[in-house]
């Protein structure tokens, strides 16, 4: 059900000094950028094998990345996992009980489908299922 980490994402303060450290400290580029004006975030993905690490800042200050900035600083704030299919994943996570902040798949970034499960049940880690 789970056929790659799409990306591991990292919420940061400053999206242009985030690339440049990317930048000079492994040589890497950033592959994807956009604006998602839903979630009140900007991301820049970089590729990592067939994986991104997604960087990702707040475009505004309601945006849950700036309340997460604020509480708990930069650093880890979610991984998304590939799946086929977002709404069978989410529909088995869902029958199994846990708990999801995303009742039904949504559009995410480049064109994905995306729902996100509630790390309260899932030992603490923000998960996104992502269907590319
Ligand atoms: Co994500």
């Amino acid at each position: 059900m789970l056929s790659e980490i799409d990306h591991v994402a990292i919420a940061v303060n400053d999206l242009e000094a985030a690339i440049a450290f990317y930048k000079n400290a492994f040589g890497v580029e950033v592959e994807h950028r956009e604006v998602i004006v839903s979630d009140l975030v900007e991301e820049a993905m970089i590729k990592v094998g067939t994986s991104y690490i997604q960087l990702l800042s707040p475009t505004a200050p309601e945006s849950p990345v700036s309340k997460f900035l604020e509480k708990r600083g930069e650093g880890l704030h979610h991984v998304g996992y590939r799946v086929p299919d977002c709404q069978e994943a989410l529909e088995r996570v869902k029958g199994e009980g846990y708990p999801v902040i995303d009742q039904l798949p949504r559009p995410g970034s480049r064109g994905t489908t995306v729902a996100f499960i509630h790390p309260k049940g899932a030992m603490g880690t923000l998960i996104e299922l992502v269907q590319p």
